[in-house]
């Protein structure tokens, strides 16, 4: 599988990617617009701090499907290998064909549900998002659609992969994880909540207090 962190924290990514597996690194408009770096500057800061060995992901903004492509291009023109995050609207699926045929990798985005989804797959992507957490909180079943969009794939397009998004907690990674999708991207609260234990710290504190009290030291 695939672990990705959803961020743009380049300081967050470089500690962590000591830490996690990481597969790479997801981005999108407002996780941009929240560090106020251009992606010029920030998109190869990424791929340092993930040395090299990581993919990047990161949208397009224009809303027609050749805007879309042209935006695709300049992307491509900071991070060649970077696969283009396109929204699945209409003209969406238009871009992502007409990328598919330029053979630049994409990734179907803001997915809130199953049929979208595998359009998205068809179309050429070879990631689809749904949005966990906005489908839950607009009243729809996020693992659900998951679950739905995963079985669709693995039928129709299983060269495509869910790379489920939108997570407000660790359990619901693990259950898209479940449902058989290849790839997750996490923020950083969500990972770090995966990382944190303190039930288990205060085991390792209470060893090292046993330790101490019986050998003067905590080391071995
Ligand atoms: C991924 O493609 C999305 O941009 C992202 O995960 C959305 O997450 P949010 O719903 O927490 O903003």
């Amino acid at each position: 599988m695939e672990l990705y962190l959803d961020t743009s924290d380049v300081a967050a990514v470089k500690k962590l990617a000591r830490i996690f597996p990481l597969a790479g690194v997801t981005t999108n408009p407002s996780i941009v617009a929240a560090g106020k770096k251009q992606l010029d500057v920030l998109l190869p800061e990424l791929y340092d701090a993930m040395e090299g060995k990581g993919r990047l992901f990161a949208q397009v903004m224009a809303t027609t499907a050749d805007g879309m492509v042209a935006d695709a291009h300049k992307l491509r023109a900071i991070i060649p290998d970077l696969v283009v995050k396109v929204p699945v609207t209409a003209e969406g699926l238009a871009a992502i064909k007409l990328l598919k045929e330029e053979g630049i990798p994409t990734l179907g985005t803001a997915v809130y549900g199953a049929a979208q989804g595998l359009l998205s797959a068809l179309a050429g992507a070879e990631y689809v998002a749904p949005y966990v957490n906005r489908i839950d909180a607009q009243g729809g079943n996020g693992i659900q659609t998951v679950c739905e969009l995963q079985e669709l794939l693995t039928l129709h397009a299983p060269r495509a992969k869910v790379l489920a998004a939108s997570f407000k907690t660790p359990r619901q990674a693990l259950d898209c994880l479940l449902a058989g999708c290849k790839s997750v991207t996490l923020p950083l609260d969500v990972a770090q909540q995966l990382i944190s234990y303190p039930a288990v710290d205060a085991a390792v504190a209470k060893f090292e207090q046993d330790w101490q009290s019986a050998f003067g030291r905590t080391s071995l």
